[in-house]
């Protein structure tokens, strides 16, 4: 049994790893500031779920408070972090670039500063597949460069990744660095595409359709992400052992970046559709051109997940949406 330290418990990916670190009998520690991003109670029904069990123990708080996350490594000593907690979404990032400062800057610092004084076995923090950025080649590669972010999303995610990496080489700390590629489920993120376009299909409104539905996405089901981040989370970085040419292994530190995908994209056009088919309803489409600093597809390579892990990712969009939709009308419902 260990204890597992979880920044953005709260929050949709944050949510199911502490219930699947929970279900295997370790003690969580979950830190969330339940920022009002999107409708705060989705957070706090996630949690009412994690708190019926005795080893989740819950700190509210903003990781950037001066203190509170060193408090905590001081107190729990966890041997592993998950590192979840930060302001997601593009569009938010042009609105309001300072959040993206507070939480994701700020916030990565004192998470690796708490952790050079207290140090874990393993932490394993999430960046994007936004850092590909402005990237034409596919499938992106985690050894590709990554040198042209489109958001300012991005860039602080980028951004993490350098001072993560500065932290693993000067301090030994060993550190795996997620790609997700545009993750999806149950208890999912309102702000998100499948999200809405389901709210909106089912209230009768018109649905925005960017790029004028010429968009692609590596949907990645929840459930995926959450065996893939178990199996890493036993897999550290060590320096001078690659996996293959594939690795993107540090030379100088005990660190790499890991995208977590599915391999596989799909047209939007896929994913409404299958939204229409689950709910028995067809969408009124508004046409849109596409919105700034987003990108028209993504594409993981998962050949380095696969070589760590022997995992590959396989619930496709005609599993998980209907499982999806399930939840969601049950949820509105109760
Ligand atoms: N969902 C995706 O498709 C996706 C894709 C790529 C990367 N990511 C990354 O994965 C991580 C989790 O994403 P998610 O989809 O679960 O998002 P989410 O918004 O549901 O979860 C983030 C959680 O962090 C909390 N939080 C935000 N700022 C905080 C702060 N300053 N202090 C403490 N808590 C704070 C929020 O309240 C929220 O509960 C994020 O780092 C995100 O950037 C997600």
């Amino acid at each position: 049994m260990t204890t597992v330290l979880i920044t953005g418990a709260a929050g949709f990916i944050g949510y199911h790893l502490s219930k699947r670190w929970l279900d295997q009998g370790h003690t969580v520690i979950g830190v969330d500031s339940f920022s009002d991003y999107y409708d705060p109670s989705l957070k706090r029904d996630r949690v009412t779920m994690l708190t019926a069990n005795p080893a989740f123990h819950l700190v509210e708080d903003k990781i950037e408070t001066p203190g509170t996350l060193d408090a905590i490594f001081k107190t729990h000593k966890p041997s592993h972090v998950m590192h979840l907690a930060a302001q997601a979404g593009v569009r938010h990032s042009i609105e309001a670039p300072r959040d993206y400062v507070d939480a994701n800057l700020i916030g990565t610092y004192e998470l690796l500063e708490a952790a050079r004084a207290t140090p874990p076995q393993h932490m394993l923090l999430a960046s994007t597949s936004s850092a590909y950025g402005a990237n034409t080649k596919m499938p992106y590669a985690e050894t590709d460069k990554t040198d042209a972010q489109m958001s300012f999303y991005a860039a602080t995610k980028k951004a993490t990744e350098a001072m993560a990496h500065s932290y693993a080489h000067l301090y030994d700390l060993p550190v795996t660095m997620f790609r997700f590629f545009t993750v999806y489920g149950p208890w999912g993120r309102p702000d998100m595409a499948y999200y809405k376009f389901t709210k909106a299909i089912l209230a009768d409104q018109v649905i925005d359709i960017y790029n004028h539905g010429r968009m692609k996405r590596d949907f990645t089901h929840i459930d995926d992400l959450v065996e893939a981040v178990r199996r890493l989370s036993e897999t550290p970085p060590q320096t001078g052992h690659p996996a293959g040419d594939f690795d993107s292994l540090s030379p100088v530190a005990p660190f790499r970046i890991v995208n977590i995908g599915k391999s596989q994209p799909d047209e939007l056009g896929v994913l409404i559709a299958e939204i229409e088919q689950s709910l028995g309803k067809t969408a009124v489409k508004n046409m849109m051109d596409m919105q700034p600093g987003d990108v028209p597809a993504t594409w993981s390579d998962t050949r380095l997940l696969e070589a760590l892990t022997g995992f590959k990712a396989s619930v496709g969009l005609d599993q998980g949406i209907p499982a999806f939709v399930e939840w969601y009308k049950k949820y509105v419902d109760a």
